[in-house]
């Protein structure tokens, strides 16, 4: 048991760290929370104009989550822990002590959790984000449908119970902290990628 705790805990860690905050402050852009959705994400980073940093973002956002599943599996060793780690990096993301636990909304680091535990379906996690991206514009929606895949994926294709289970868990959170998303699109209010407001 204390080395589960050791692995969620330094799975929180890793994932409170606000990558998207952290890099448009250091770049003098504004509060990230003060514009477009308010999200801390890169979706919102890209909201700047400043294509590289939401490029950073994503890149940070998820290899936090790689990295915590990683970490996990080395130090504490075993799936349990692995798995641990990434619920960790997940809750630190959307919960971080340091925002007053008001964080994201957990795709890239969904991804880059799945990128530690099943590299093939990050992939086609991604391949998916990207399509729906293509065809529909809205970054919410590819993450929403993404994510809602991803689970069954891992039980059906890789036969990975445990994970599965674990991963819905995931989406279910990620599926609530889109829950204003959710009401912009069936108000037909989302921005699009891209798009400024
Ligand atoms: O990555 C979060 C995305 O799905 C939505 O972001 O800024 O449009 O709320 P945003």
């Amino acid at each position: 048991w204390p080395s589960l705790c050791a692995a969620l805990a330094i799975g929180y860690l890793l994932g409170s760290i606000p990558f998207g905050i952290i890099l448009t402050r250091l770049s003098g852009g504004p509060d990230l929370r003060s514009i477009g959705s308010g999200n801390i994400g890169a979706t919102n980073v890209l909201r700047t104009g400043n294509k590289k940093l939401a490029a950073l973002t994503l890149a940070g956002d998820m290899l936090k989550g790689t990295a915590a599943v990683l970490l996990g599996a080395y130090l504490v060793g075993g799936k349990s822990a692995a798995l641990l780690a990434g619920f960790g990096a997940f809750l630190g993301h959307l919960f971080p002590v340091w925002l007053r636990f008001r964080g994201g909304k957990g795709v890239a680091t969904y991804l880059g959790i799945l990128i530690g535990l099943k590299w093939p379906i990050a992939v086609t996690f991604a391949a998916i984000w990207l399509s729906v991206a293509y065809l529909s514009r809205y970054s919410s929606v590819s993450a929403l449908l993404a994510s809602l895949l991803a689970p069954f994926l891992l039980w059906f294709w890789a036969h990975e119970y445990q994970m599965a289970a674990v991963m819905a868990l995931l989406t279910v959170l990620l599926w609530c902290m889109h829950r204003e998303n959710i009401a912009r699109l069936l108000g037909g209010r989302e921005g699009k990628i891209g798009q400024k407001d």
